[in-house]
């Protein structure tokens, strides 16, 4: 039986004797001692074996090579003075073998080295081949125990403090409106008849709510069809959450203690409460993103009332036509950032032309308070416009200004991107900082130029702002975000529990009473028998976790994630199926190999 876990063993357990059970991580010869690193989930211990001290052990010893399987039983012994090692907790003691068994070897080439002393980079491909063994190494053992923290901490808070129930909804079921493409699954018993697995569990939590159960929350799987990026998979888990009778002010109180308790539990930090708000609109405009990273300044200023009838065409045709003017000033970006960089070829204009931007115009103000500006700037705005521009960026001397113009939402995108890469760039980012702030006050709708029609910025369930019924069109929705350090890790809204406005909602974003009745028949008809006011939030777990165990991509905290193809490297999934599966399923497939 298992005395011990590896990573466990420390001074005080010195004269003991242990059973541990592990994976060989390291062998090495010295001399006839034989040193083995052995390897849990919880860390290494080394274990010594030699022909005088433990005789029984030292033939197998011997023989041990890395990742084989073994049973040691051994004492704690207290290591001498020169062999202390700091580097691991367990490195003041070593374990004297007096017993070893080889429970299983390794038959084939290990595809990398799993050891924790190997530190080279492995590529992604084969860590995602082998999972198993990439969750062997200390990185993704140490990310995976940290995602299991944050649930526990996730559960105990809801469950303990808060009363909430978890309850489980189905994972085949009808298409839920989060906007991305849906997977879909074919259904045998009911020909030409598809489930869509859920993108949230959005609709079946409201239906608990008109059930009555006041406070749910899940562990979510949510399945999206969408691009993929480094913080978005086509699975992922949601800390997902609803609640009746609370107002949104209660909401996100709530929700800021989850949060304080999640990062005190988890990584011992206390966090002020309230968490910082900003407006989407005070967002936009200061940082050209619905989730600004604030653990730098950058701010943009805008200035289309500045040049809005200058000389320089392109400023004054972006304002006419309804655009924006906007600045993003880079304290001493003299010296940091060349002219070749912000013309075409270089990195700073094809961040910008990425965006959409044409362009990138810019203005130097030089030591001695002279500017130094593209042509188009010099001549043709006055004296007294330069001047304001300065006043109002608070340029000094070594001050670079770039400019964004154009439709108001390039700008914008434009100027946020040039705004993370400058600071990523320059090192204007702390990665101690832990910036959390809610973004509220959304617009209810967005327009979707390739549809040419409103659409819900959230989802078609999200309350409008009670002052702003008379126009639902330009309505801002009770709708808040949570964003960390740049990234949205949750959003939420209070819903609609009033039919009229349900339906003035769809008819805003076109759909039909016949579409809605098809789509949402089963919800609409619910929330006649006595819905409670409610609403909710849901998180990206996995992303959260990234953020907490400073991951770049959420991948390092799956366990099995898929690739930006959205293939399992593991299993090789997708996969073509038997024919005749298809057959039962009335399913044939149109897809034609290109030749
Ligand atoms: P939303 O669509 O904003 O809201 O999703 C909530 C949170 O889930 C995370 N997220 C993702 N994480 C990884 N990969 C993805 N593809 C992905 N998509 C979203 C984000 C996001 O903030 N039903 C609503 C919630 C509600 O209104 O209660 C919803 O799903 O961190």
């Amino acid at each position: 039986m298992r005395t011990y876990y590896c990573g466990e063993l420390r001074k005080e357990h010195i004269g003991e004797t242990v059973t541990l059970y592990g994976w060989v991580d390291r062998r090495r010869d010295h001399g006839g001692v034989i040193f083995v690193d052995l390897r849990d989930r919880t860390g290494i211990v080394q274990v010594v074996s030699d022909p005088q001290r433990t005789p029984d052990s030292y033939e197998l010893a011997n023989t041990l090579r890395n990742e084989y399987v073994v049973e040691i039983t051994g004492r704690v012994t207290q290591r001498p003075e020169e062999s202390l090692n700091s580097r691991i907790p367990t490195g003041e003691v070593e374990i004297y073998a007096d017993n070893i068994k080889l429970l299983n070897s390794v038959r084939k080439q290990l595809p990398f080295q799993v050891s924790t002393a190997d530190t080279d980079p492995v590529r992604e491909d084969l860590r995602l081949k082998y999972r198993y063994l990439d969750l062997r190494r200390d990185h993704m053992t140490h990310n995976l125990q940290l995602r299991h923290q944050v649930v526990k901490a996730m559960r105990r808070y809801l469950e303990d403090v808060e009363g909430f129930i978890e309850v489980e909804t189905p994972i085949l079921t009808r298409s839920t409106p989060e906007g991305a493409r849906d997977y879909l699954v074919p259904s045998r018993v009911n020909p030409s008849e598809w489930f869509a697995l859920p993108q949230s569990p959005q609709l079946f939590k409201q239906l608990l709510m008109v059930s009555g159960f006041d406070r749910y929350y899940q562990i979510a799987r949510c399945f999206r069809d969408e691009d993929l990026r480094a913080d978005r998979q086509p699975e992922f888990t949601q800390l997902d959450m609803e609640m009746s009778f609370m107002s949104q002010e209660e909401i996100i109180e709530l929700n800021e203690k989850l949060v304080c308790h999640i990062f005190k539990t988890v990584k011992g930090i206390e966090i002020q409460r309230p968490f910082p708000r900003l407006t989407y609109a005070e967002a936009m405009e200061r940082y050209g993103s619905d989730k600004p990273d604030t653990r730098y300044g950058l701010e943009l200023v805008n200035v289309s009332d500045v040049v809005k009838d200058c000389g320089f065409k392109v400023f004054r045709e972006a304002v006419i036509n309804g655009g924006i003017v906007k600045i993003l000033p880079i304290p001493q970006g003299n010296d940091l950032i060349s002219n070749v960089r912000i013309k075409p070829g270089g990195d700073l204009f094809k961040e910008a032309a990425d965006a959409g931007a044409k362009g990138l115009a810019y203005i130097r103000v030089r030591d001695d308070g002279e500017i130094d500006t593209i042509g188009a700037i010099k001549d043709n705005l006055t004296a007294e416009q330069k001047q304001e521009i300065l006043r109002r960026t608070g340029a000094q001397p070594g001050h670079l200004l770039l400019f964004g113009a154009g439709d108001t939402a390039t700008v914008n995108k434009t100027l946020d991107r040039l705004r993370q890469f400058v600071a990523r760039e320059f090192g204007l980012i702390d990665p101690e900082k832990i910036n959390l702030l809610w973004v509220i006050d959304f617009p209810m709708f967005e327009w979707n130029a390739e549809e040419k029609r409103l659409e819900a910025l959230h989802h078609p369930f999200t309350a409008p702002h009670p002052h702003d019924l008379s126009d639902l069109k330009t309505a801002r929705a009770q709708a808040y975000d949570l964003v960390l350090n740049g990234i949205e890790v949750g959003g939420g809204s209070l819903r609609i529990y009033q039919r009229e406005i349900q339906q003035q909602v769809f008819e805003t974003i076109g759909l039909s009473p016949e579409d809605a009745q098809n789509k949402f028949g089963f919800l609409l008809e619910a929330f006649e028998y006595g819905t409670p006011p409610h609403g909710g939030i849901a998180y990206g777990l996995d992303r959260l976790v990234m953020l907490l165990a400073r991951e770049e991509s959420i991948r390092d905290v799956i366990a099995f994630p898929k690739t930006q193809q959205a293939r399992c490297l593991l299993t090789d999934a997708p996969s073509v199926v038997d024919p005749k599966q298809l057959k039962e399923l009335h399913v044939a497939s149109t897809y034609k190999p290109k030749l």
